[in-house]
């Protein structure tokens, strides 16, 4: 049901989306997932940019952490993002640090809608706890690096374009949340 429904709205949309479209927000919020789902309905190309950034480093993200740290990490981010940000319609997940630092976010800002996809933390923590290579929570309790990380980041994430909650319903929902705040967007 929700699925049929999401493809006919994501149907309103085509021709409609003018630029790219980052979705932004914390580890587990669900941006991958999100996009995957999001991008063939729009008749879009999806990017993930950690993806990205380990395909150009040729390595992966916990490896660029433990050889360069995480200056260079963000270094290599921003450098994915000004590459990524053509103007061409796309979807990008960005990574969960990308927002928060004010020069990749100046761009992401300047190129593209930005969607913050706001979830609750036991939600972040459900979802984090099944992928075990993020450097910054590895070894460390979730629970706690997330809560922290929410409210540290939150102020960045607000200034997102649009914001769409993340519930731990299936993804579809968000899915359609997510179609129609563009389409609120796109009709404004
Ligand atoms: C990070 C989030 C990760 C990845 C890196 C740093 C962060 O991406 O970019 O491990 O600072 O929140 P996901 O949000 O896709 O896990």
């Amino acid at each position: 049901m929700t699925q049929a429904r999401n493809k006919s709205l994501a149907k309103t949309l085509h021709g409609k989306i003018d630029r790219p479209i980052v979705l932004v927000g914390l580890m587990g919020c669900g941006k991958s997932s999100v996009g995957k789902v999001i991008a063939p309905l729009l008749g879009l190309e999806f990017f993930d940019s950690d993806t990205e950034i380990e395909n150009a480093a040729g390595m992966s993200i916990a490896e660029i952490f433990e050889n360069y740290g995480e200056p260079e990490f963000r270094s290599l981010e921003r450098r994915v993002f000004e590459r990524l940000l053509d103007d061409q319609p796309k979807i990008i997940a960005a990574g969960g640090g990308a927002f928060v630092q004010d020069d990749t976010r100046d761009v992401i800002q300047a190129g593209a809608v930005s969607i913050w996809l706001q979830a609750k933390l036991d939600v972040l923590v459900a979802r984090t706890q099944k992928r075990g290579n993020r450097p910054i929570l590895a070894g460390k309790n979730h629970r706690v690096v997330l809560r922290e990380l929410m409210e540290k980041r939150r102020p960045a994430y607000e200034k997102a374009t649009l914001r769409v909650f993340s519930g731990p319903e299936s993804i579809d929902k968000t899915v359609r949340v997510a179609l129609d705040a563009l389409r609120g967007f796109y009709s404004a």
